[in-house]
């Protein structure tokens, strides 16, 4: 017995030397301990040994499995840490080395006008709406005075989609709906800033661009009221030192209808390449809700009277950051929008 025994750790001495990975290890854990491993064949036939014998047998056997199990268990550990070591090794991050350049995003100049806009007439009481870009002739010019063949249409080069669906040339269009949804009749105060089409693309024009539309609807609303509002806003978005001027104009869905101008933010009305030398820049088409369309939006012209306005997002946008081309706005060229930052921190002066 004492011979097995000394076979066996003798045996296991060697194997020990030459195991390094952990399927090694598996392997010779089931040579020695599994099931038809040389420390459980120590016991294989003690149905054959006397009471005496089993006794020696067992206590030889039990001291062999534990010595073996003890330097097995040794072995694992040494195994772990090495393998544990090779991967702290591997993986190891060299925090000398330059890191990468995490390039931030920049919200377009379109947003940071839109946030303000919003923010101005939300702080009034207005509800922010929205309208959809593809639209029906209906709400684009029918319900807004423009009846099929009318010469006003010519003015808005139209891509239209069929003879009843348009791409929306003006936010006016949520106008009639807001008129038509809102089932009550109640008083209305809303904006809707969004995307509009028309068949232009030069420098100053694109054949998409943004607007925003203002619409309020009351009893004893009046040209005074709008007035008020634009100069208020004018001086919002502009400056405090802007002055806001009205002509006469011609919208089919307003009347009396005005052309607003601003006085140039630049040279602050004195005349300069910005303004043309005028002094004033022109923002914004506006009016008195004409009696046809409240009457379409089922409205009762000689109850109520209203307001409409409507301004483009991408004036105001090249005026405030000085862009040259306004297709700039529309090319999303990252070097260019990442200014803008840098840009609002100059006008913060406002
Ligand atoms: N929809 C007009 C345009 O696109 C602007 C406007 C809106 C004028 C509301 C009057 C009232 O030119």
């Amino acid at each position: 017995m004492e011979e097995k025994k000394d076979y066996i750790l003798e045996t296991l001495e060697n194997d020990l030397k030459q195991i390094t990975t952990e399927q090694q290890l598996i392997e010779l854990k089931s040579k020695y301990l599994g099931k038809k491993g040389l420390v459980t064949e120590l016991t294989s036939n003690m149905r054959e040994l006397t009471e005496e014998q089993r006794r020696e047998v067992g206590a030889v056997a039990g001291e062999v499995r534990s010595i073996v199990t003890e330097k097995i268990n040794a072995l694992s550990c040494q195994i772990q840490e090495k393998i544990l070591n090779e991967k702290l090794e591997k993986e190891k991050i060299d925090i000398s080395l330059p890191s990468k350049k995490v390039r931030r995003g920049s919200r377009h100049p379109f947003h940071r006008i839109i946030e303000d806009v919003e923010d101005f007439f939300v702080s009034m009481g207005y509800d922010v709406v929205r309208g959809p870009e593809l639209e029906t002739d209906e709400n684009c010019f029918q319900r807004l005075n423009v009846p099929l063949g009318h010469p006003a249409r010519d003015a808005q080069d139209t891509f239209y989609i069929d003879e009843e669906y348009l791409l929306r040339t003006q936010t006016s269009s949520v106008q009639a709906r807001t008129m038509q949804e809102n089932q009550e009749k109640t008083p209305i105060r809303m904006i809707c800033p969004g995307k509009v089409y028309r068949r232009d693309d030069d420098a100053t024009h694109s054949h998409q661009f943004g607007q925003v539309e203002g619409l309020v609807i009351d009893k004893d609303i009046s040209l005074a009221d709008l007035k008020g509002t634009l100069e208020l806003f004018a001086k919002k978005m502009l400056g405090e030192n802007t002055r806001v001027r009205f002509r006469p104009s011609f919208f089919p869905f307003t009347e009396p209808s005005v052309e607003v101008d601003v006085s140039c933010f630049k040279c602050g009305g004195t005349g300069c390449p910005l303004c043309k030398k005028t002094g004033w820049i022109e923002v914004l088409g506006a009016g008195m809700v004409h009696p046809n369309v409240l009457r379409m939006g089922g409205y009762d012209p000689e109850v109520w009277t209203g307001f409409a306005f409507g301004t483009g997002l991408d004036r105001f946008a090249m005026f405030r950051y000085a862009i040259p081309d306004i297709r700039y706005l529309y090319t999303n060229d990252v070097r260019f929008l990442e200014q803008f930052d840098r840009k609002d921190e100059e006008n913060e002066v406002k």
